[in-house]
């Protein structure tokens, strides 16, 4: 594995051991509605039912338990500050508040309601900012320098990515015959610990991204390089993944991302609709972009011996007053 990773296997084996006994070992279930529609056997490594309700608080314990890994030795940290649509935010400040520190959270003014008020009863103060990359990034670099706080982006931060990266060891321990896991992309921290934590040990294992057709500059990279985030923000219902994949992802996704698939809103409108009713989980629209994905057209095409894949279910954190996939018919309709 070339050294220029961010991460590496060692990395992420250490987050494990930092945050274990503080966050769940998620489940891993299955669904046969679901593999009758996909064609093939699907896992469902159900990461809504981890504390804050998703993955997240893996990469933000990692962070804030290593804080003096940022040249803080002996300091003790007055806060921590971050940018978030929602799910890292919620997750930092709890990871904060079991720190004893104090976090702000920039977010941006169209983030769902309850995800802001989860964030507020975890004890995190907002700092409202434009829906766009530029907006959160200059927001949050003011908050920085107003709080004496030590950023903790919610994707590009190597100890954040290695946190993320431990759900890949876990499946590879409750799926020991999986043959490709299906992750839903954003800035791209999660699919990149998760593809470093695979492939360092089983390469033959294929690592699919799952993006909204709407916010796709993870799969226009893999095609003609990656180059920095568009100032216009996507219009999608994952709106955990309306952020672009960055500098320190790209090179990991460049080398260890098999391919990426899109699917269209309505496609995961369908799909998640389709795990409520059937498998009866409470996930997010952007942990139905991963089931959209193993239910398109594309993704039915690849050879039938590729027969075990694993879903990442990433959040399953739902503003109740938006939910626009209950209003799209239903598949068995
Ligand atoms: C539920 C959920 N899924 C997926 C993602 C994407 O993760 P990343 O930005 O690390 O690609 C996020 C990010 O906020 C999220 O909250």
């Amino acid at each position: 594995m070339p050294s220029h990773y961010c991460i590496s296997l060692a990395s992420v084996q250490k987050a494990q051991t930092a945050i274990s006994g503080l966050v769940h070992r998620t489940p891993v279930l299955t669904n046969s509605t679901l593999d009758q529609w996909a064609e093939r056997k699907i896992f469902l490594k159900c990461e809504l039912f981890q504390k804050t309700g998703s993955f997240k608080i893996r990469g933000a314990l990692n962070a804030v338990s290593n804080l003096g890994e940022r040249g803080q030795e002996g300091l003790k940290a007055r806060a921590v500050v971050t940018h978030s649509s929602g799910n890292h935010g919620q997750a930092l400040a709890l990871a904060a508040r079991l720190q004893g520190i104090a976090s702000y959270v920039v977010v941006p003014q169209t983030a769902p309601a309850c995800k802001k008020a989860a964030m507020l009863e975890y004890g995190a103060r907002l700092v409202e900012c434009e829906p766009t990359d530029q907006s959160r990034v200059e927001t949050a670099s003011r908050t920085v320098t107003e709080t004496q706080g030590i950023l903790v982006h919610p994707n590009q931060d190597p100890l954040v990515i290695a946190g993320q990266g431990t759900i890949g060891l876990e499946i590879l321990q409750q799926v020991p015959d999986v043959q490709a896991v299906v992750v839903p992309v954003g800035g791209g921290g999660l699919i990149s610990g998760i593809a470093v934590a695979i492939k360092t040990q089983h390469p033959q294992v294929k690592i699919y991204a799952a993006e909204p057709e709407a916010a796709d500059d993870c799969y226009q990279s893999k095609r003609s390089g990656w180059s920095p985030p568009t100032r216009h923000p996507p219009v999608t219902m994952a709106d955990a993944v309306k952020t672009s994949i960055g500098s320190t992802t790209w090179p990991i996704i460049r080398d260890l991302v098999d391919d990426v698939f899109t699917v269209s809103e309505e496609e995961i409108q369908r799909a998640t609709r389709l795990v409520w009713e059937r498998a009866k989980l409470v996930i997010e629209p952007t942990a139905g972009l991963g089931v959209a994905v193993v239910l398109s057209r594309r993704f039915r095409d690849l050879p039938s011996s590729l027969h075990n894949v694993c879903v990442v279910l990433c959040g399953g954190n739902v503003d109740l007053d938006s939910p626009q996939w209950l209003r799209a018919p239903s598949v068995a309709s």
